[in-house]
């Protein structure tokens, strides 16, 4: 049976096909797409989340909005990554798909509350929406069978040297998950910089030669442009879809239960994921983090999907 999920994201170029994963995988039942501050303020991942439905013809997917800001501190968006419009690259037209409702905390609990089994939580955004509903209905982390996170990194940030964007984004949000008593699987930047979206990949989906296909060949060259010009990448790493495969299809995904913690305080450091992978502070367990990629069968993924939603 299909595992029932809510997509909480902030599209985002990697989140739009993380979209189209979710809504693709048989293995995966798209419940809602709830919408986060993050790449871009909240309208624009709103409306980039609308206009992703659009173009893939995702018609009976709840698109909500959640929050606009962070629970603490301020506000950072990537822009200098994904562009003035959070999406920028392929000329899409005005949504159609309808936000559902602007209530986007009310309504994952209420849809939460009304399932009957839990329901896993995979998040491409910073936490704030996720951290938020356990602060407002804290019945409903019985609710949620697990929290799949795209963030943080076993090494390197990306956003600060030790901070990667969506915990640096709300690391307390980050933390009130880890320490909600839900199951929390944590998706890094040490896994995510290996699925590089190269020439190869970037072939594969323009062959599928359907007008998504090319949005998505669209969207990856202006990820590329970017990640080039910040980082030095060959190719644009697809962070949001590894955590969707992670869940859809056991094995693509490696990982290792250890202790990690979020740091809140650091002068040089807030928002760094701090992952015990050697077992040196003896301190419980506590997640399950990300530490390879079968990559081929990574991409094998994304392109059937893409395929799929191209019918
Ligand atoms: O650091 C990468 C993450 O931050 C991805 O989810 C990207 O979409 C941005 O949200
Ligand atoms: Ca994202």
């Amino acid at each position: 049976m299909a595992t029932p999920i809510v997509l909480d994201c902030d599209p985002g170029h990697d989140d739009a096909l993380a979209i189209m994963l979710a809504a693709a995988h048989p293995a995966l039942r798209l419940l809602a797409i709830s919408t986060v501050a993050g790449n871009q303020t909240l309208d624009k991942t709103t409306r980039n989340a609308q206009r992703i439905c659009d173009v893939a013809g995702i018609r009976n997917v709840p698109v909500v909005a959640g929050r606009a800001e962070p629970l603490r501190g301020n506000q950072v968006v990537a822009g200098d990554v994904h562009g003035e419009s959070g999406l920028d690259g392929p000329r899409l037209g005005p949504p159609v798909t309808p936000v559902t409702s602007t209530d986007g905390i009310g309504y994952v609990r209420d849809l939460l509350r009304a399932r009957p089994e839990p329901v896993t939580v995979v998040a491409t955004g910073p936490l704030t929406n996720v951290a938020a509903l356990l602060l407002a209905a804290p019945d409903v982390a019985g609710r949620i069978d697990r929290v799949v996170f795209m963030g943080g990194s076993t090494g390197q940030g990306n956003v600060t040297p030790y901070a990667e964007f969506n915990v640096y984004a709300d690391p307390e949000a980050a933390d009130i998950v880890l320490h909600s008593g839900i199951p929390v699987t944590m998706c890094g930047l040490n896994v995510t910089h290996q699925a590089l979206a190269d020439a190869d990949v970037q072939q594969r989906i323009t062959a599928i030669g359907s007008p998504l296909a090319r949005v998505c060949v669209e969207l990856l060259g202006f990820f590329a442009s970017t990640y080039r010009d910040i980082w030095g990448f060959p190719a644009p790493p697809l962070h949001d879809p590894v955590a969707v495969a992670l869940l859809a299809e056991p094995g693509v995904v490696e990982t290792t239960r250890t202790r990690l913690d979020i740091e809140l305080t650091g002068t040089f450091t807030r928002g760094a994921t701090v992952v015990d992978l050697y077992r040196r502070t003896g301190r419980p367990p506590n997640a399950d983090v990300a530490v390879g990629l079968d990559t081929g069968r990574f991409w094998d993924m994304v392109v059937a999907a893409i395929a799929a939603l191209s019918t």
